[in-house]
């Protein structure tokens, strides 16, 4: 049976620019549904705020968000899963897909090699991190790098400029990268300085990142509950953002369409 909700949106939420990368992902999977997308940049960064911070903050996004009647939600944000997804699961009633470290296929990757995970000092510190590190037979080989002030850097530029170069020189300044097999990206908003990483530590490293296995399960998720949208429309994306900055609606775009080329999407939007 057909869903009510079929042509309702799917909400995405981050703290601000990150979430981005991956509603790219969502249109280049699924160009026929309608998205609203809430960042938080007034509030941002979170992953460097206490636990219950995060958690007030993630509850009065979605709270606001559920008004637009979205059948399914996206938190994508690393910090805002660990700190919140069960309670948001808990108080709706509607599929509650979350981000987190996609630790898994590098380790099965590299069996012998270090894995360095970047994330926020939240999501690294929190317990579904270090449960998540536990269900693998090496965790001595994974190695957390918390990168407090890197938001920062990416809200202000959009993910370009020497202060994250030099940011990025700085942190990565104590490893032998020799020993490295990949680096997880555990927070969306590092998808816009991959080259700037990339930059840094060549090509023989692998940067991975959870955006498609988000939006795999999203996929699923939505055929599994005939809620997918069967109208064939052109994308409809409306873009929300608590900041006063006006310019943060066009770094949105701006940031949706390279991401999006990036990918090989070439469809039409239409912002509402
Ligand atoms: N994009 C968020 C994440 O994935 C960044 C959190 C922050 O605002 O510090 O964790």
């Amino acid at each position: 049976m057909e869903n009510t909700l079929n042509e309702s949106p799917i909400g995405v939420f981050d703290s601000g620019l990150g979430g981005i990368s991956v509603l790219a992902q969502l249109v280049a999977c699924m160009p026929e549904e309608k998205y609203i997308y809430y960042g938080d940049s007034a509030n941002a960064p979170y992953g460097v705020r206490s636990t219950d911070e995060v958690k007030d903050l993630t509850f009065k996004v979605v709270d606001n968000l559920i008004k637009y009647n979205i059948k399914a939600l996206v938190v994508a944000c690393n910090t805002a899963t660990s700190a919140a997804i069960n309670e948001l699961r808990n108080l709706y009633d509607i599929p509650i897909i979350g981000m987190e470290p996609a630790l898994k296929p590098a380790v099965e990757k590299y069996q012998s090699k270090d894995i360095i995970v970047m994330a926020t000092p939240v999501t690294l510190r929190e317990k579904k991190f270090n449960n998540l590190i536990q269900q693998f037979n090496r965790p001595e080989n994974i190695i957390k790098l918390p990168c407090p002030g890197l938001v920062e850097l990416i809200e202000a530029s959009g993910g370009q400029s020497e202060e994250i170069k030099n940011y990025l020189k700085n942190q990565f300044a104590p490893f032998n990268l020799a020993n490295v097999g990949a680096i997880v990206l555990g927070c969306t908003h590092y998808i816009f300085i991959k080259d700037s990483i990339r930059e840094l530590v060549g090509d023989s490293i692998e940067l991975i990142d959870g955006n498609r296995g988000t939006t795999n399960h999203l996929y699923k998720l939505l055929e599994e509950q005939h809620s997918k949208n069967k109208a064939k429309v052109n994308t409809e994306i409306k873009i929300v953002n608590s900041s006063k900055d006006l310019r943060m609606l066009d770094l949105s775009k701006e940031l949706l369409e390279k991401q999006l080329n990036l990918l090989g999407w070439s469809g039409s939007i239409k912002y509402v």
